[in-house]
């Protein structure tokens, strides 16, 4: 038997009721916001994420799906084409491509799959999926302001609450900018000397290469040393270290709580200044729901022209998992269940179905073969309110019998009541 892939799942009903709750919560807030959807596609040149996500970190060292495409020609060499890690590599690749900056600011948002070669474990996949925004502009649009940055964070904290999500953490820092990167870096690789041969193989690696790096290392016996490393809000110059107090200052006006964390440096190179992560308890290992910050010299490393960004991934999977509420609760079951009953009357059970579904219930349509027996069985299984018999009697007289599931009360009710009366409560 053929089986999901490791690392992927399916996703089934009513489960995807639960998506879709988190989807349409999402959409509305984003849209009080006057974000915009953008759909890039879910493969792309590999050197698009070697060149912004960074060669050196996790995700384009060890954990995409990369394969060269076959050439045009048989002679012809494929290009390198790699699954989407994350989105804002091609968000930004279209915001340069179509020249989006001319419109002045851009709040973008997508929703979709990314593919990362991680260890499975709950609440980490290789196929998992995103909630993805951005806003990005030439720097005339504002967009290097610290309005942004805390407007982002605002924003989440409204879709959090929406979402009935109480329990979660903001943690804050600053990763300065490329001046501040290069003392920091000196300082760090200084730091690291004495020490890093007592280090994992990756940070020995990581000591010479990227440094910063350092700070994604997992391993155990490694954090003592990492602890005691300088932090690189030691290291902000002057315009860094004042953008982000004004960040803060705007989140603590809007009554946002946070954490300051200095060891927080993400897991992706094109960070700048701000970066942040929302955490929740209650996932385990796998804590962080989304992450995200400011990448102001992104879309310059990629050949385009100075636009200043930030944003955000949510985890969907993550999110979908903290949510309190249930599969159960939020899905929708038939209003009513139309059980035609007895030759010939599948027709009539037909156009009944069709006049109520014009008025928004939701019909589950049995079928003439069914005895009675069968159709109360099928409706209860489904958890219609309820049943509706089709007979040929009832045709006649154009008055169907009503029977409430729940409370077994049925009555005779004439067809142009029917609506109003199995939409009530
Ligand atoms: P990231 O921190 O790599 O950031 O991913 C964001 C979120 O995606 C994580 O906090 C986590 O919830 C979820 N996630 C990551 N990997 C997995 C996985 N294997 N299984 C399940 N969930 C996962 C980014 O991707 C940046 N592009 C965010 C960003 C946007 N920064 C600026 N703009």
């Amino acid at each position: 038997m053929i089986k999901s892939v490791r690392g992927t799942r399916d996703l089934l009903p009513p489960e995807t009721a639960l998506w879709n709750f988190v989807e349409s919560a999402v959409r509305d807030v984003f849209r009080a916001y006057n974000f915009q959807e953008i759909r890039t596609p879910i493969f792309e040149e590999t050197a698009l994420f070697a060149r912004s996500v960074g060669e050196e970190t996790d995700i384009v060292a060890k954990e995409m799906y990369t394969w060269e495409d076959r050439g045009r020609a048989a002679s012809e060499k494929g290009q390198s084409l790699t699954l989407r890690p994350e989105a804002t590599a091609g968000i930004v690749r279209a915001y340069i491509e179509h020249k989006l900056g001319d419109r002045g600011l851009n709040k973008l948002y997508c929703i979709g799959p990314m593919f990362r070669r991680e260890r499975p474990q709950k609440g980490r996949y290789r196929q998992f999926y995103q909630i993805d925004a951005e806003v990005i502009g030439p720097p005339s649009a504002g967009s290097e302001s610290p309005a942004r940055d805390a407007e982002i964070l605002e924003m989440l904290a409204t879709l959090l609450d929406r979402l009935g999500i109480t329990d979660w953490d903001l943690e804050l820092n600053s990763v300065g900018c490329a001046n501040d990167r290069a003392a920091f870096n000196e300082a760090l690789r200084k730091a690291l000397e004495p020490v890093v041969g007592r280090m994992c193989v990756d940070c020995q690696r990581r000591a010479v290469t990227n440094p910063l790096r350092v700070f994604d290392c997992k391993v155990p016996e490694d954090q003592p040393i990492i602890e005691k490393l300088p932090r690189i809000s030691q290291f902000l110059d002057e315009p860094c270290r004042q953008h982000f107090e004004k960040v803060q200052a705007i989140v603590q006006a809007v009554g946002v709580p946070f954490t300051l964390n200095d060891r927080l440096v993400r897991g992706l190179d094109y960070y700048t200044r701000t970066a942040f992560e929302f955490t929740h308890g209650a996932l385990g290992a796998q804590n962080a729901i989304l992450g995200g910050g400011r990448y102001d010299g992104l879309s310059e490393s990629l050949g385009g022209p100075a636009a200043p960004g930030i944003g955000f991934a949510i985890g969907e999977d993550r999110l979908v998992m903290s949510l309190k509420e249930s599969a159960e609760g939020v899905v929708r079951k038939p209003d009513v269940y139309i059980a035609p009953l007895g030759a010939g009357t599948n027709p009539e059970a037909a156009r009944l179905a069709r006049e109520l579904r014009h008025h928004d219930l939701v019909v589950e349509l049995g079928d003439e073969s069914f005895r009675l027996k069968k159709s109360f069985e099928v409706a209860t299984k489904a958890g219609a309110k309820y049943i509706l018999i089709v007979g040929e009697n009832e045709v006649k007289a154009d008055a169907f019998a009503l029977k409430n599931l729940a409370t077994g009360e049925q009555v005779s009710v004439p067809r142009a009541d029917l609506p109003r009366q199995i939409g009530q409560n």
